[in-house]
């Protein structure tokens, strides 16, 4: 379990950029986390996993503390924080050595770093890239080669900061089923993003607004209940298909078989 206890961060100290903020996130969720630019999102993000340190409040995973420079290492290594740039996250010059490179930090023995390179890159689909140099590899391979990096690491949480917004459709679908199915094995997601279409499927939906918590819930509730117009934001297709021909089954993720079920209820 992740608990942030009222949550204060600034990084200068005219403006605050998390005000106050307390939640829980459960293992085992799929929580999507939305805002306008600059709400502070990515700030929440390095806050979760202690690569930032809160001004007041704390922030733990189970009896971990981000405040206790003891735990930070485990904390790192428990929740991986996947980033909006894959060629900023290659540090290496092979696939291999990529995702050899944080076990060797961790001490694992080398029969344990064989087994867990083969399955970080077979969860990832990049087995057949081994040797591959980050120049040969598109930008949804590399994002995928630093998901199997932290995998390696056989992290309890995975934080997506945006991972899909410089992604061409193919490579956001690719990484979408990799977390989906990240999640179906029993891993934590927590996915930041702003493309509104990708939260429906969430079970559960985070607005942040001016560093605070506006909305916490189901993201159908959210999409029902919510002015998006206030935010800046627009509904996705399948909302805006749903109010268009005024459906009577409730507004579900999959706008295809929204469509089929009412037209087979018929
Ligand atoms: N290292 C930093 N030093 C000073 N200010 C920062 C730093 N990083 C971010 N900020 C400021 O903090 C605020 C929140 O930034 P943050 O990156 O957390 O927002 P975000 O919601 O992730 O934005 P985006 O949608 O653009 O990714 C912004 O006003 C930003 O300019
Ligand atoms: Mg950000």
């Amino acid at each position: 379990m992740l608990t942030l206890d009222h949550v204060h961060f600034y990084y200068d100290k005219a403006q605050t950029i998390i005000d106050d903020l307390s939640l829980t996130i459960n293992d085992g969720e799929f929580v999507a986390v939305i805002g306008g630019n600059g709400c502070g999102k990515s700030t929440l993000a390095r806050l979760m996993n202690g690569l930032l340190q809160t001004r007041k409040g704390r922030v733990k995973l189970d009896h971990l503390d981000t405040a206790n420079v003891k735990d930070v290492a485990e904390i790192h290594r428990q929740i991986g924080l996947v980033f909006q740039n894959p060629d900023d996250q290659f540090i290496t010059t092979t696939v291999m050595d990529e995702v050899l490179f944080g076990l060797e930090n961790i001490r694992v023995s080398r029969d344990e770093m064989t087994i867990r390179l083969d399955d970080a890159l077979r969860a990832v689909q990049m087995e057949d890239y081994t040797d591959a140099m980050p120049h040969e590899l598109s930008g949804g391979q590399k994002q995928r080669v630093a998901i199997a990096a932290i995998l390696a690491m056989r992290p309890r949480i995975m934080i997506f900061d945006e991972a899909t917004s410089m992604l061409d459709p193919q490579g956001r679908e690719q990484l979408l089923s990799i977390m989906y199915e990240l999640h179906r094995q029993g891993m934590t997601i927590i996915h930041i993003t702003h493309h509104l279409e990708e939260v429906l499927t969430a079970d559960r939906l985070l607005l942040l607004h001016e560093g605070r918590l506006e909305f916490d819930g189901h993201p159908l509730t959210f999409f029902n209940t919510v002015c998006l117009k206030d935010y800046g934001m627009d509904s996705p297709f399948a909302v805006r298909l749903h109010r268009a021909l005024q459906l009577s089954l409730p507004l579900m993720a999959d706008w295809k078989e929204m469509i089929t079920s009412q037209w087979s209820t018929r």
